[in-house]
């Protein structure tokens, strides 16, 4: 290793130290700092000859090859290494795998959503990786979309809330800090705004709508600090995200300051030329990606000799491609990658990976999750002491895939975990009820249908750019057989837990669904179920929300749990049994039927109607909704300061009384709604809301603080501003109309 150089002495500023090695640098070297490629591929190739900056999908094995290759290069310049890590190590083997980010929203709990973070850069840092590709800051309006459950759901303000603490936990104490790991904004922006639910197809959204709803989450974790940006795939008014200037430079680094780095989606310049077809060639479409301020580019091979040509050809000058170099050195001289490359320390991994705090963290953020839409009654189910016989069924009750959801383990997107995690890390649903329920119950199990046959895609099985295509999920047909024994152990049951939902195959990348409702043989068994008479208890283990038939609406209790993560079982039992209090809250909202899509609160006003000939607008399920296990009633909203300057506080108080047997963890809701716009605007905005315990029999009073700056909204020419005059706090637990308080409040011109 060259030590008597420069760019070695740690005792120069990272500047001096970055020039130095910069001047050292030729230009393939320099290209080759830009690549990020896909370690699943030959890591000789990668490392070697690309001269790679940054690898991802990195086997643990393939890990100690790369970085015993970069010692033979001749400036031995330290690999980036980077891992979809979006709900927990998700990809090596015995991690902790938390519930999926759409699971975790759920639990409306920033704090618990950092430590989360905290614990999973922890089990991350010591595989050698430096960086998760999370959170996902996209907002969810179409839930047909493949990835509604990598989000926060559909509110910019709750997706701030939370995606701030989640980079918080990942990016701990600093970039010198051994056990924080970079986190990523993604996907910068309007990814999810997709038409008809199609991944990553044009986006049709203004700058206006961006400012709007898509960015203030971006804006608001670019100011706070967070160090990488992902660019999404699609385009907008004709301009791929990867060129669009307008974003990348005159809003991300020109008005929010940000001075990180920026990465790619997969093969986002590639695609400029073979899907795209903006640009003819690699060497245009490396010139327009460098040019527009990219830095790392994500799996596209062809970069390399791409931009090299460009150069050759006029297209770009090197002293622009320095720049990206630049900020990519300037990263890896502040993480201490070159005192300290953050190899895979085995030691600590025994130590970290899994650990038994983690899981208990697990339990807790799983908990946390749950969000109870119906209950007649049932639950919790009765106390311990009778003898009773539960039938637990249904093809998502036990379940490790169903459970952990996408992105974790054998999910499809890395080929080292051909069988997952291992078995005995997840508690699915049926363990989850042998574990807890008194030890004289009967818990018997049925898979009672099944979901989906794979099939080759008929289109072949690769994509256009090589990259393998998925066999597709077609329904499986009703199997009679499983649904009689699913339906004769309910019979006998004095409660039917009924576990359905989706798959892997139906969620995620190029995984959209053009409809909603439960697939396979899963209406059949609930109607099955439902005719037994044997109260039942429908529990949805899904990526996503799902159109319920009849039987499932009917249901004496539902529970949605999402994907629920390693100790979702257990969670899910524990709740039933009454051993913990419902308190997860919807973070998006819930269709009646497929074609109210999208659907979500926070709508502009203006509309003729506010139905459908054929169908209500209003959601099954709203954004916010969730049930307790008492009867708590929201009274007195009183608005302390009925007047504020724009630069002051809106405070206000409501108190809420529990006039059940059972304590409450309460998610108060403060909503404001600005009563004339100049422009016209969204009915009600969330602004804020407090979490608080309510014990039976009490009352409390919650205090609310909204910032009156918050009040805003974007003019016609994209701009932000307070409009001064007269305003409402709406607050309840849920954003249904129906379910608020209202109070009047005014801002005054300061
Ligand atoms: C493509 C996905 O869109 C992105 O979210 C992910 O981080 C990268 N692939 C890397 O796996």
């Amino acid at each position: 290793m060259p030590t008597d150089v420069p760019y070695r002495d740690e005792s120069l500023t990272v500047d001096e130290r970055v020039d130095d090695l910069l001047s050292r640098m030729t230009l393939p070297e320099k290209v080759g700092q830009m690549l990020q490629l896909d370690a699943r591929g030959d890591v000789k190739e990668i490392v070697s000859e690309k001269l790679a900056g940054s690898i991802l999908h990195t086997s643990p094995a393939k890990m100690l090859e790369a970085i015993d290759l970069v010692a033979k290069t001749r400036l031995q310049i330290p690999l980036l290494t980077a891992e979809d890590c979006i709900h927990g190590h998700s990809f090596w083997p015995g991690a902790t795998i938390f519930p999926t980010q759409l699971g975790m929203a759920a639990s409306w709990d920033a704090d618990l959503i950092e430590r989360v973070a905290r614990v999973t850069a922890v089990e991350v840092a010591a595989t050698g990786i430096h960086w998760t590709f999370s959170p996902v800051l996209c907002i969810t309006r179409d839930l047909r979309w493949g990835r509604v459950d990598e989000t926060f759901g559909e509110d910019p303000f709750l997706i701030g809330e939370l995606g701030s603490a989640m980079i918080r936990g990942y990016q701990g104490g600093g970039l010198d800090d051994p056990t924080a790991i970079l986190a990523t904004a993604k996907h910068f922006a309007g990814y999810s705004e997709t038409q008809g639910g199609r991944d990553a197809s044009e986006a049709d959204i203004s700058r206006r709508k961006l400012r709007s709803w898509f960015l203030p989450p971006f804006e608001r974790v670019a100011r706070e600090g967070c160090r990488v940006f992902m660019l999404g795939y699609q385009s907008m008014d004709g301009v791929p995200i990867t060129a669009n200037k307008w974003l990348l430079n005159d809003v991300l680094k020109e008005e929010w300051g940000f001075t990180g780095t920026l990465v790619t989606d997969w093969d986002n310049v590639g695609r400029m030329v073979w899907e795209q077809k903006v640009c003819a060639d690699y060497a245009e479409a490396a010139a327009v990606a460098v040019k527009a301020g990219n830095d790392l580019v994500m799996v596209t091979p062809g970069f390399f000799e791409g931009a090299q040509e460009a150069v050759e050809r006029g297209l770009l000058r090197e002293d622009e491609i320095d720049q990206a170099v630049r900020r990519i050195l300037r990263l890896k001289f502040e993480l201490g990658l070159f005192e300290n490359p953050r190899a895979p320390d085995p030691e600590r991994q025994r130590a970290v990976i899994g650990a038994a705090e983690h899981a208990e963290l697990n339990l807790e953020v799983a908990r946390r999750s749950l969000v109870l839409l119906k209950n007649d009654g049932v639950l919790p189910v009765e106390p311990e002491g009778k003898f009773r016989r539960i039938a637990v069924v249904g093809p998502n009750a036990d379940n490790v895939s169903a459970q952990l959801g996408d992105w974790a383990g054998d999910s499809g997107q890395v080929d080292w975990l051909p069988d997952g995690h291992p078995r005995e890390l997840t508690e699915t649903i049926l363990d989850g009820f042998r574990a807890v329920a008194p030890p004289n119950w009967v818990i018997e199990h049925a898979r009672g249908a099944d979901i989906e046959r794979l099939v080759p895609d008929p289109e072949g099985h690769t994509y256009p750019d090589g990259q393998p295509r998925p066999p597709i999920s077609v329904g499986a047909p009703i199997d009679h057989h499983l649904i009689d024994v699913a339906r004769d152990k309910a019979v006998r049951a004095d409660y039917a837990v009924v576990v359905v939902g989706d798959t892997v195959n139906l969620t995620g990348e190029h995984k959209s669904t053009a409809t909603l409702e439960l697939q396979g043989g899963q209406i059949a068994l609930l109607d099955a179920v439902a005719a037994t008479k044997t109260p039942m208890i429908v529990v949805l283990v899904n990526s996503k929300p799902t159109v319920l038939p009849p039987s499932a609406l009917n249901a004496a209790a539902i529970i949605q749990a999402f994907n629920p993560g390693m100790r979702g079982g257990r969670a899910i039992a524990e709740l039933v049994l009454g051993h913990i209090e419902p308190s997860g809250r919807l973070p998006l909202s819930v269709a009646r039927h497929v074609g109210q899509q999208p659907v979500y609160y926070n709508t502009i006003r203006g509309q003729h109607g506010s139905r459908y000939a054929d169908l209500t607008q209003d959601p099954l399920f709203a954004f916010g909704e969730g049930l307790n296990y008492t009867t708590l009633t929201y009274g007195d909203l009183t608005v302390t300061t009925p007047s504020v300057p724009a630069d002051e506080i809106v405070r206000a108080t409501v108190t809420l009384t529990n006039s059940g047997a059972r304590p409450a963890l309460e998610t108060v809701q403060a909503y404001i709604s600005d009563l004339v716009t100049s422009v016209t605007w969204a009915g009600r905005e969330l602004k804020a809301y407090r979490q608080v315990e309510v014990p039976a029999g009490e009352t409390v009073t919650v205090e609310l603080e909204v910032p009156a700056s918050a009040c805003s909204l974007v003019t016609a020419d994209g701009r932000r501003i307070v409009e001064p005059g007269d305003f409402e706090l709406l607050v309840g637990p849920s954003s249904r109309e129906r379910d608020l308080l209202r109070a009047p409040f005014r801002i005054v011109s300061p």
